[in-house]
């Protein structure tokens, strides 16, 4: 099975958990566009459902699919959020990002009652950190944020090299918000509260993708079948 195939296994057994009537925070990257996709499927066939996008990707799928579309100044307190993530420990804590939604993702997860990740199982990690950690920063004084998180990551007990993100064509990665991003190829976290802690006390630092305390379940799916994490239902 594919890993394309697993991520739509993971996204199948999340919609089982939409109720009619909820109010839905819709994730971004494949396998929250597969989730997306399914639950177009079922709202044709007459689900009522409001939803609010992490991103104008997702924003633009969902309506294309027909999917009601709310904001979270019209509808700001939501029943189930459903995302990826780029990787989880066994304690539910998550790097976000790798999609650049990360801001958005997390304003709409602390909005949602609760937030159910979907991915496939090779995300699940016992130390988070090898996938490099987005960091979202405003582009005003970057080379002087870059030495702060620098600095705020060596105070945490971290290390690595902080690289501006750029696209196929070499441009910066600007963000939905109109923000940059610093991958942190940290290689291990060893305190993840720590460095987020750290990293939210630097002026220009707008966000980060340690999620942490947000996901209370997660679906990872495998080619031995599903494996749930966390309170899912
Ligand atoms: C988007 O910014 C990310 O947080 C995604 O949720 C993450 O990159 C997972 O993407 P995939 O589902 O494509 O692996």
């Amino acid at each position: 099975m594919t890993a394309d195939e697993l991520k739509k296994q993971a996204a199948a057994r999340a919609l089982e958990l939409v109720r009619p009537g909820m109010k839905l925070g819709l994730g971004t990257g494949s396998t929250a566009k597969h989730f997306v996709d399914l639950l177009g499927a079922r709202v044709v066939a007459g689900l009522d459902v409001i939803c609010v996008a992490t991103s104008e990707a997702t924003q633009a799928q969902a309506l294309s699919l027909n999917i009601p579309m709310s904001t979270l100044d019209d509808t700001p307190e939501l029943d189930l959020t459903i995302d990826g993530a780029d990787e989880t420990d066994p304690q539910l804590r998550l790097i976000k990002g790798g999609g650049a939604a990360l801001l958005r993702e997390k304003i709409v997860a602390a909005a949602s009652a609760r937030m159910i990740v979907i991915a496939d199982d090779g995300k699940l990690v016992e130390r988070l950190g090898r996938f490099p950690l987005p960091i979202e920063v405003v582009p005003f004084g970057l080379e002087a944020t870059r030495r702060a998180v620098a600095e705020a990551v060596g105070a945490a007990g971290a290390a690595g090299e902080l690289i501006l993100r750029r696209d196929a064509a070499g441009a910066p990665v600007v963000t939905d918000g109109g923000h940059l991003l610093l991958d942190a190829h940290l290689g291990a976290i060893a305190r993840p509260e720590l460095l987020a802690q750290a990293l939210n006390a630097v002026p220009g630092v707008v966000e980060h993708g340690l999620f942490i305390g947000l996901a209370s379940g997660a679906i990872l799916a495998g080619p031995g079948g599903l494996k749930l994490l966390g309170a899912i239902e």
